[in-house]
């Protein structure tokens, strides 16, 4: 089984895409396949209501000339799909809105092909705004009727500088149960 991770950030290498990678190493361990996908060279246009995927129907969206019909494809193949955003300014960044939005309205233009999916959002700020934004991203999950895995706690992190996340003791623990149970949970739903 695959999980599809994708980190909302524009920095490369900084404390979302470390979360993000113990995430993985986390699932690795329970023998589930990871792809990380970066959004920090990606381009991610915002929806722009054109409503044509309700037209179309095909499982795309019709803003052909960016990165998102290549992401939004990973996300329909995979089993689980894990989104990882830093805080900016209490919220998420828009790269990650974007694709949320865009992706959310074409599944529900298209029988809703996230349900039964498994997914949850993972988040990182130098100080605070961590809970509204996992709160902010759960909206996506829990419309798109999918299934989201908890842990001891919800899955936020600290840091600023890159590589600071990684010394959040708690947070990198709270991450990696939520991936032990997210592992056991997509082998529970395939028995
Ligand atoms: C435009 C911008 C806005 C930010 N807003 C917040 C904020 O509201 N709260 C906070 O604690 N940190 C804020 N930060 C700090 C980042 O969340 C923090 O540096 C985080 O580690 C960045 O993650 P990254 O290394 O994955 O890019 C902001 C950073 C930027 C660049």
């Amino acid at each position: 089984m695959k999980a599809f991770v994708v980190c909302g950030s524009p920095r490369l290498e900084g404390n979302t895409q470390n979360l993000l990678e113990v995430v993985c190493d986390s699932l690795n361990k329970k023998n589930i396949e990871t792809e990380l996908v970066l959004l920090h060279d990606k381009e991610i246009k915002p929806c722009i209501a054109c409503e044509k995927c309700k037209e179309t129907r095909d499982r795309t969206c019709a803003t052909k000339n960016d990165d998102f019909n290549s992401i939004l494809e990973k996300m329909i193949k995979a089993d689980a799909f894990i989104i990882g955003s830093p805080v900016y300014f209490g919220s998420a960044t828009s790269q990650t809105t974007s694709l949320l939005h865009r992706a959310g309205y074409v599944a529900r233009a298209n029988d809703n092909f996230f349900a039964g999916k498994v997914g949850a959002p993972v988040v990182v700020a130098r100080r605070s705004g961590q809970n509204f934004t996992y709160a902010q991203l759960l909206f996506f999950f829990t419309i798109s009727d999918m299934i989201v895995p908890g842990s001891t706690y919800w899955n936020i992190a600290f840091g600023k500088k890159k590589g600071e996340v990684t010394h959040d003791e708690e947070g990198i623990k709270t991450v990696q149960h939520f991936a032990e149970n997210t592992a056991d949970l997509l082998f529970k739903l395939k028995a």
